[in-house]
C-alpha cells in the first residue's frame, strides 16, 4: 500500500491521538507527549518534526524526529506510528525512508531511536533490525521493572563519520 507523505497539521491533531493510543503499545502519558510534540511542532518548534502518511484525506501513520541536543549530525527518530489496522503494508517502511532521507539530505550522521524489550515490541525491533538499525545499547529496567530501554543506531555515512574515536 502506498500512501502519499504529508506535512501534519492541527486539523490531525485528534487522529494522531486515536492512531497513537489505537498501537496498544503507549502508557497514556506517552500518547500525551506524542500530542504535545505536534503541538511544539506546529509552533514553528525545530526541535520536532512531522510526517504525515495519508490514504486519501486521512491520516494513517505518522513519524516524529529531531536534532539530538549537544551533538554534531545525530538525529532523534522519537516516534513511528501506523495506524494498527493498516500495519504490515509498508507504511512504516515509507516512513523511516522519508525520514531517512531527508536527513540524508541535510548531511546527518547518526539515527538515534529509543525502544521497549518488552515482548510486545518484538515486531518493532524487528521491523528496525531488518531496515539497517542496529542494537547500541540497553538500559535494564529503565522504563519498568522488567522493561528495559533499547537504543538503535543507523549510521548514515556508511563508517565514515561515525566510527567512534580510537
Ligand atoms: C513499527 C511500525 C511503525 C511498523 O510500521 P508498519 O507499517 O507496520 O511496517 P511495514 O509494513 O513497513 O514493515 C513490516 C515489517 O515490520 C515489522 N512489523 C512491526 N510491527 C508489525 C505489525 N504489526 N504487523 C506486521 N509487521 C510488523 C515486521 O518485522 C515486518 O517485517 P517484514 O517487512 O520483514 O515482513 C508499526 O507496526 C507500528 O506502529 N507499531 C506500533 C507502534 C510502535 O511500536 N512504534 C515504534 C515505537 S519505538
Amino acid at each position: 500500500m502506498s500512501c502519499s507523505l504529508r506535512p501534519v497539521g492541527r486539523a490531525q491533531r485528534a487522529a494522531l491521538e486515536r492512531l497513537t493510543r489505537a498501537t496498544g503499545r503507549f502508557r497514556e502519558a506517552e500518547v500525551a507527549t506524542a500530542v504535545e510534540l505536534l503541538d511544539a511542532s506546529l509552533t514553528s518548534d525545530d526541535d520536532y518534526r512531522f510526517v504525515g502518511a495519508y490514504d486519501g484525506d486521512d491520516l494513517v501513520g505518522y513519524a516524529c524526529w529531531g536534532p539530538t541536543p549537544g551533538t554534531e549530525g545525530t538525529w532523534d527518530l522519537y516516534w513511528i506510528v501506523v495506524d494498527a489496522a493498516k500495519q504490515g503494508r509498508g507504511i512504516g517502511t515509507q516512513l523511516v525512508g522519508e525520514v531517512e532521507r531527508r536527513l540524508a539530505a541535510h548531511g546527518a550522521r547518526l539515527i538515534v531511536v529509543e525502544t521497549s524489550s518488552r515482548a510486545d515490541y518484538a515486531p518493532t525491533r524487528a521491523f528496525y533490525e531488518t531496515r539497517g538499525y542496529t542494537r547500541a545499547a540497553a538500559i535494564p529496567a529503565y522504563y519498568a521493572p522488567d522493561d528495559d530501554l533499547v537504543i538503535y543506531l543507523k549510521d548514515l555515512t556508511n563508517g565514515v563519520m561515525a566510527r567512534a574515536a580510537p
